[in-house]
C-alpha cells in the first residue's frame, strides 16, 4: 500500500471542502485503491495545525512553536520532511501567488505538487519552463487540472491530443463557472446585475475577490493555462482582455470599497441586457486560436441554440477544433465550479500522485 503523506496550505471554502471528502472517504480509498491519505498539517496564512495521530478520528493541534504571524514556510516545510520522509504531496488550495512562487522550493524540499492555485502557472515563462525542469530532476509530479474546468477533464484532454500530435487548432469557450453562473441567470432572470453578482458570492462560486472574476483576469489566466498545454509560451499580458469592470471600480478600490459599490454596475448591464435580441444570452468568452495567433477574452452574444449558449447553472462550455475535430469540435462541458466539483478534482490529483510513488507497508 502507498501512504501519501499530505500537507494542505489554504483552509478556506475549497480547502475545508476537501478536508471533509478526506475524512469521508479515506477508509474507501485505502480499502478499494490500496491507497492511505494521511493528512499531517493544514496550514492557512496565519497557523499551522498539526495532525495530533493518523486516526481517521481526526484531532488537529496548532503548532506553538510556529504560532507567529506569518509563520515561516520553511520550518513547516522541514518539520513535515522529518516527520514523513518521503511520498510528501502539497496541497495549495490558495489562490496565493508568493505560495505558488515558492513551489521550487518545495519541489527541491521532496514535494510533489497538486494545486488549484491558477497564479502558479501564469508565471513568467522562464519560471514556467524552469519549474517542469526542476520536477523532471527531482523526479516530482505536479497536477492542477483543477486550474480549468474546476473539475471537468480539459488539461488532460488538451495535453492528450497535443501528445498525440492531433494538432489544436482553436480552444473557444466559457471558462469560468461564476461568470456563466452570473450571465446564465442575469440573462434570463429579472434580476439586477449586483443581486446575481451577491448570490454567485454567496453560492461559493465567485474567487475570494470577486474583482478578479469580474476583470477577466481569471479567464485570461484559464486561457494562458491552456495555451501554455500546447506548448505555447505566451506571457499573462498578451491576452486581450474585455474587463467587465468599468475603470472606476477596478485598480484603486479596496475590496470593502468595491462590494459598498457594487450597485454602480446595475445601470451599465441593465442597458446592454435592453439590446439583447430575443433567444439571445451574454457569455463572456475565452478564445485561442492557431491562425491569428492570438488569445482573447470578451463578453458576446449567441442564440440560446449554440453550443456556447446552450448551458444553464455554472456550467463551463469548452470547443476544442484540431485536425480531426473539425468542422465540428470535441465539445467539453459540465459544472465549471462549485466546491464539491473542485476539491474531488483536487482529490483525484492527489490520488494520481499514488500510481509514480514507491509503495510502503503500512
Ligand atoms: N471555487 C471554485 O469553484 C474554484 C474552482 C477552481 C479553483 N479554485 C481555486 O481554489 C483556490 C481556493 O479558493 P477558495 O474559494 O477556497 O478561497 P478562500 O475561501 O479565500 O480560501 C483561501 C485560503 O487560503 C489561505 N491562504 C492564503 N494564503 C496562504 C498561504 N500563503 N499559506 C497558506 N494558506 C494561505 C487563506 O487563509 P486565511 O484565511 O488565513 O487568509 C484561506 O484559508 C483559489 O485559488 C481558487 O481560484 C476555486
Amino acid at each position: 500500500m502507498a501512504q501519501l503523506n499530505i500537507l494542505l496550505f489554504g483552509i478556506g471554502k475549497i480547502g475545508s471542502t476537501f478536508v471533509n471528502k478526506y475524512i469521508e472517504r479515506q477508509e474507501e480509498i485505502a480499502a478499494q485503491k490500496g491507497i492511505k491519505l494521511h493528512l499531517g498539517a493544514i496550514a492557512n496564512s496565519k497557523f499551522v495545525f498539526w495532525a495530533a495521530s493518523e486516526s481517521p478520528n481526526k484531532q488537529w493541534i496548532a503548532d506553538l512553536e510556529n504560532y507567529q504571524k506569518p509563520y515561516k514556510l520553511e520550518n513547516v516545510v522541514h518539520k513535515f520532511q522529518s516527520l514523513y520522509g518521503e511520498n510528501l504531496v502539497a496541497v495549495d488550495a490558495t489562490a496565493d501567488e508568493h505560495l505558488a512562487q515558492h513551489y521550487p522550493f518545495l519541489i527541491e524540499s521532496g514535494f510533489h505538487i497538486v494545486s488549484a492555485n491558477k497564479t502558479a502557472n501564469v508565471q513568467p515563462i522562464d519560471f514556467h519552463i524552469g519549474l517542469r525542469n526542476l520536477l523532471k530532476e527531482n523526479q516530482k509530479k505536479f497536477f492542477y487540472e483543477t486550474h480549468v474546468g474546476a473539475g471537468l477533464p480539459v488539461l488532460e484532454t488538451l495535453r492528450r491530443l497535443y501528445q498525440s500530435g492531433d494538432e489544436v487548432t482553436r480552444v473557444r469557450g466559457v471558462f469560468s463557472g461564476s461568470l456563466s453562473y452570473i450571465f446564465n441567470t442575469f440573462s434570463e432572470e429579472n434580476k439586477s446585475f449586483s443581486q446575481v453578482l451577491d448570490e454567485a458570492e454567496k453560492l461559493g462560486l465567485t474567487e475570494p475577490d470577486p474583482r478578479t472574476d469580474l476583470s477577466g483576469i481569471d479567464v485570461a489566466r484559464k486561457l494562458l493555462i491552456i495555451a501554455r498545454e500546447l506548448g505555447i509560451h505566451k506571457e499573462l499580458n498578451a491576452v486581450e482582455v474585455e474587463s467587465l469592470l468599468p475603470k472606476k471600480l477596478n485598480g484603486h478600490t479596496t475590496l470593502h470599497q468595491f462590494k459598498s459599490r457594487i450597485k454602480e454596475l446595475d445601470s451599465l448591464y441593465q442597458s446592454r441586457k435592453r439590446e439583447l435580441k430575443k433567444d439571445e444570452v451574454f457569455r463572456y468568452v475565452g478564445e485561442w486560436d492557431l491562425k491569428s495567433k492570438t488569445l482573447k477574452v470578451r463578453l458576446q452574444t449567441f442564440p440560446k441554440e449554440h453550443t456556447l449558449g446552450y448551458i444553464s447553472g455554472t456550467e463551463n462550455v469548452f470547443e476544442i477544433y484540431t485536425k480531426s475535430y473539425q468542422p465540428e469540435p470535441l465539445v467539453i462541458k459540465g459544472s465549471g465550479a462549485g466546491l464539491d466539483v473542485t476539491s474531488n478534482g483536487l482529490l483525484r490529483d492527489v490520488l494520481k500522485i499514488a500510481e509514480f510513488v514507491p509503495s510502503t507497508v503500512v
